[in-house]
């Protein structure tokens, strides 16, 4: 998989993909990312992305011509299955859309920025629009590291076991029953009994419990 992707703040989006699972995937050549700083695609010598909006009103809007410029070279080297728009008024991205995205070759990510990009550039680019949850962060870059993270992952060879994305919380639209390693005893806080048993099938029972039990109290909404 290769991921482009478009920002005013490159250097916020380097960390993510320097350490652990994202690190890894790289260095394996399971996944591509590619940094375009919005800025070098500008057409004045001050390097200016944004403008005051038409009909007035407070904040900055992206302009369209440096985004055009930046997609418009990108789409010239290859095809794109998606431009994906980070936004605080997207669909609320879920486990379904994260591997949904992993099983596509080339994606295109745009990070907004100040009100966000001029709507034209939503209108004539845009294959979908996420938001990482209901709040509003500075920048879409965090929530292009989200939505990289979680599809990431989802990449065949990514993670060691490869049961072990399939087991994830809302993989199943259940949360993930509680976990435990060694000791099995600690300051008397006990581990539970069936799973030192050794009873396969048991243990996988009492774990399909406990995941339903945590979901009912947890998040009701997942089982309607
Ligand atoms: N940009 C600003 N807020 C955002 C959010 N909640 N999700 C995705 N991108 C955003």
């Amino acid at each position: 998989m290769r991921i482009d992707i478009i920002t005013v703040l490159p250097e916020l989006l380097k960390s993510p993909f320097e350490a652990s699972i994202l690190k890894r995937a790289i260095e394996k050549g399971l996944v591509e990312i590619h940094m375009h700083n919005l800025r070098e695609y500008a057409n004045n010598k001050y390097r200016q992305i944004d403008d005051y909006q038409f009909g007035g009103g407070a904040g900055m809007v992206m302009m369209v011509e440096p985004i055009d410029k930046c997609i418009s070279k990108l789409k010239s080297e290859r095809d794109y299955d998606e431009v994906i728009y980070m936004t605080p008024d997207g669909v609320t991205l879920n486990q379904g859309i994260a591997n949904t995205i992993s099983t596509k070759e080339n994606i295109i990510i745009l990070c907004g920025h100040y009100k966000g990009v001029d709507q034209r550039v939503r209108d004539h680019f845009i294959t979908r629009e996420l938001s990482i949850g209901d709040y509003v962060l500075s920048g879409g870059e965090l929530g292009a590291a989200v939505l990289c993270d979680t599809v990431i992952r989802l990449l065949p060879g990514v993670l060691g076991d490869e049961t072990s994305a399939l087991t994830d919380s809302f993989q199943d639209d259940l949360l993930a029953p509680p976990i435990y390693t060694r000791p099995s005893e600690y300051k008397g806080w006990k581990v539970p009994e069936i799973l030192l048993s050794g009873h396969k099938k048991n243990i996988e029972i009492w774990r399909e419990e406990q995941a339903i039990e945590r979901t009912k109290k947890r998040r009701p909404d997942l089982l309607e």
